[in-house]
């Protein structure tokens, strides 16, 4: 079965300001670079549902997705040797999905508390940024990806940050692991997106069985736009639910990610699961 998973869309540059916000290296007033992206938003509109103005929906019209052409030798490696396409990119730089920073959503939300505490597992974490911006005494990140390469990478830009002792890199395959122990939190970001849609339902399935019970999903889910084909591969609220309720999970809430970055907002939208196990009435 091939797990890998191609990707093609992202661009950006791989920032040299690690970690920026996260208030490991740089104070909370600092300016953070704005990665550039391999998709050009076009036509993307925001419209308001008019039959209540306080619950604004999201519309998504479009879609032009302009490749750059980073992306296509992406897919070009990806699409002659799947099994080590994803080596292969790392090692020869061309990382374009990588924002060069944690996304700011999930400081902010690590930062007002709304995160749970405990063991949290970041899948296909790439250089790590997402899983150093959350790990703290309360919270132990592992950060898991199959390349290699990615994961020496993630370790060389954190090994002498002062939470070092709150995260770990380990490299596996997402769709085979079977860790120690369960997760209360498990971060999906750009992930998803990136699998082929025929393993949706392992990654559900995989998601269920890594996380405690009562443990939390959150998605970022990206790209919601009407492109054809991938990776990656564009992603509804619906994709997501049609492998995630047969697995118990309901959205807790689903909202416009605001602080998307660059042309990925309006595109992107946080989504908080859980598990609700039918009751019996007896
Ligand atoms: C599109 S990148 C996203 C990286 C990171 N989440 C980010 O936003 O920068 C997808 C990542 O998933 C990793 N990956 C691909 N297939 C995987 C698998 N089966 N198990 C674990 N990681 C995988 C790749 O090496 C790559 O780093």
């Amino acid at each position: 079965m091939r797990h890998l998973v191609r990707c093609r869309v992202f661009r950006s540059d791989i920032c040299s300001l690690l970690f920026a916000r996260s208030k490991l290296l740089l104070p909370t007033h600092c300016e953070v670079k704005t990665p550039r992206f391999g998709i050009c938003a076009t036509n993307l509109r925001m419209e308001k549902n008019n039959s209540d103005e306080q619950h604004q929906q999201s519309v998504e019209q479009t879609t032009t997705i302009k490749f750059k052409p980073e992306v296509n030798r992406v897919q070009g490696i990806l699409d002659s040797d799947p099994s080590v396409g994803w080596e292969k990119c790392w090692e020869e730089g061309l990382t374009p999905w990588d924002l060069g920073q944690p996304t700011p959503i999930l400081i902010q939300l690590h930062e007002t508390g709304s995160l749970p505490k405990g063991r949290a597992l970041v899948p296909g974490c790439g250089s790590g940024y997402d899983v150093v911006a959350i790990a703290c005494p309360d919270r132990y990140v592992v950060g898991l990806d199959i390349s290699e390469k990615a994961i020496k990478k993630a370790e060389q830009l954190s090994s002498l940050l002062p939470n070092a002792n709150y995260f770990t890199f380990i490299r596996e395959d997402f769709f085979s692991w079977r860790p120690p122990k369960l997760f209360d939190l498990i971060f999906d970001y750009t992930f998803f997106c990136a699998i082929e849609p025929q393993m949706r339902s392992d990654w559900a399935r995989q998601v269920r069985d890594l996380l405690k019970p009562d443990g939390e999903l959150i998605t970022l889910i990206f790209p919601i736009s009407d492109h054809v084909g991938g990776p990656p591969y564009k992603v509804s609220v619906a994709n997501y639910e049609e492998v995630l309720h047969p697995m118990g999970f309901k959205a807790v809430s689903i909202a416009n990610n605001e602080l998307a970055v660059g042309a990925r907002k309006g595109r992107e939208k946080l989504g908080r699961w859980k598990r609700f196990q039918s009751q019996s009435s007896l």
